[in-house]
């Protein structure tokens, strides 16, 4: 049975069983799972289960639910996945799935006996006209699918809204194996991208020629006793032993077919009916609008950090020692605010605000960049300006205004000393002191800091823990040391130039930009 286990907090270690009572999580003392968290809410979410999945749902609590992460409002759960509700964090732990290890799926090719009976039942997607509301079932399916929607409106993740999507729809209809293949446009190569099989020792077989059939034809198929299909059977005709119904589904993309979700059906000797293949026909309409969505936000966003990063090259371009640092400052950044609990929409602004931290620089005169005025370098002054013009052009670039702030406070100190207003502490917002670290970190990389010898990465990390309590937090600090741990900041890769000179040099000149 899937259980909740407490990973943190005042009742560490306490597993719960997720049976078919839903349930509750809160600081509440008639909750099932009573949270001693100023973090929680009375009633803070709960956990329930439609068949064989569990899902977590937020109660509408007032900081929010996190699964991986990601704040959910409605999440399906899935073996170790990680809640976070307040300073609280869980995890939930599915019985070991069968068949967990990637097996190879089978295509079946063989020329198969002629048929006895045969029956097919083919839905083109232009015919789906609804569900029937009138019949129980129509209803359930209506509610599933109204569900599913929910779900997949939440997911920015493509990889995972299809694996949730399959696992829902498999459930729903019941079927004893499920794939989704994405359709190579140029190819027609076939690559599985999610799977469900509830039998681990069931072989994959998986008939090419409905497939062929339903993505030539962008129809729906179901079939029954697909082995006598006469109409499965000419050139490229199959075998499909043991499977006693099948339905194929295309995925529709920007008109064309972008895939297909395939479902075999035997577990309790039933074949799918019509409403299955209309609720798989409506999963995968559905699961196509949502990967539509996915990628044209995809493509935005890349459009959009791609004219950022030009914009950036061309402010870096006029002095060799600073090419390069916001797009390392960058990924440093990105690999510190994976240590923190931050959904993946504060992480994408963690990297833009990175990424034009140093943009207010434009602003300053070619002297004080070059460093040959260096009167004007005094402490503050071309920092402050430099930051404040960066903040003010964050607010005018539309999509980046959230991240002014990170950008205005990038050089504020925790211990009070910094710029442009003196924050301290949490004062500062966490943005910024991420960017201040990533910051720091690029300067030892490339200059060694008051060594003036650059310094492999492994180093520089180490030599962070100097500035700690001064002008770095402790936790952003720890959070470098474990981003490096884990990898995420590389070692071997030189991006400084030791004999580049660095005329804004914060420890020599007492105020860098
Ligand atoms: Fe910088
Ligand atoms: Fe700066």
């Amino acid at each position: 049975m899937p259980r909740i286990r407490i990973r943190d907090g005042p009742n560490r270690g306490i597993v719960y069983p997720v049976g078919k009572e839903r349930i509750s999580l809160g600081r509440e003392t008639d909750c099932t799972i009573q949270l001693l968290d100023k973090g929680a809410s009375r009633h803070h979410a709960e956990v329930f289960r439609v068949g064989e999945m569990s899902f977590i749902r937020d109660l509408g609590s007032r900081n929010g639910t996190y699964v991986n992460d990601e704040l959910v409002r409605e999440e399906l759960l899935r073996e170790g996945d990680r809640i976070v509700i307040g300073s609280t964090a869980l995890v939930f732990e599915s019985d070991p799935a069968p068949g967990q290890q990637v097996r190879e799926i089978l295509f079946t090719d063989t020329r198969g006996e002629e048929e006895v009976s045969s029956m097919t039942l083919e839905l083109r997607l232009d015919d789906l006209v609804g569900i029937e509301e009138e019949e129980d079932r129509g209803t359930a399916n209506l509610r599933a699918i109204y569900q599913l929607g929910r779900i997949l409106g939440t997911e920015s993740n493509l990889e995972a809204a299809q694996e949730k999507a399959l696992a829902f729809l498999a459930d729903l209809v019941d079927a004893e194996q499920g794939y989704l293949f994405a359709l190579d446009e140029v190819t027609g190569a076939l690559a599985p991208k999610a799977r469900f099989e509830r039998d681990p020792a069931a072989r994959a077989q998986v008939s090419r020629t409905i497939i062929s059939r339903c993505i030539k034809e962008t129809r729906s198929i179901l079939t029954m006793n697909a082995m006598s299909d006469a109409r499965f059977k000419s050139t490229d005709s199959i075998v499909m032993k043991r499977i006693r119904s099948v339905i194929c589904v295309p995925m529709v993309s920007r008109g064309a077919v972008s895939g297909v979700i395939y479902l075999t059906s035997g577990r309790r000797g039933e074949a799918f009916a019509e409403e299955d293949l209309e609720v798989a026909t409506a999963t995968s309409t559905l699961l196509g609008l949502t990967s539509q969505g996915l990628e044209a936000a995809r493509k935005q966003r890349e459009t959009f950090f791609g004219a950022v990063r030009m914009l950036v090259a061309l402010t870096e371009a006029r002095d060799s020692s600073t090419r390069g640092h916001s797009e390392r400052v960058a990924n440093y950044a990105q690999a510190i605010a994976r240590e923190f609990s931050l959904t993946e929409r504060a992480r994408t602004a963690v990297q833009l605000a990175a990424l034009i931290h140093d943009i207010g620089k434009a602003g300053i005169p070619e002297e004080v960049f070059s460093g040959k005025d260096t009167r004007l370098l005094s402490r503050g002054e071309p920092g402050t300006q430099h930051a404040v013009l960066g903040s003010r052009i964050a607010e005018n670039i539309p999509g980046a205004e959230e991240v002014a702030p990170a950008v205005l406070y990038h050089h504020e100190h925790c211990d009070g000393s910094g710029y442009p207003e003196g924050l301290s502490g949490d004062a500062i917002p966490l943005g910024a002191r991420i960017i201040g670290a990533a910051d720091m970190l690029d300067h030892l990389v490339r200059t060694g800091g008051p060594q003036k010898t650059p310094l492999p990465p492994s180093e520089a990390v180490e030599q962070l823990r100097v500035y700690e309590g001064r002008q770095l937090d402790a936790e952003t600090v720890r959070a470098c040391a474990a981003a490096f741990k884990a990898g995420l900041i590389e070692e071997s890769r030189t991006w400084f130039d030791p004999e580049a000179d660095n005329p804004l040099d914060v420890e020599s000149k007492g105020g860098g930009l």
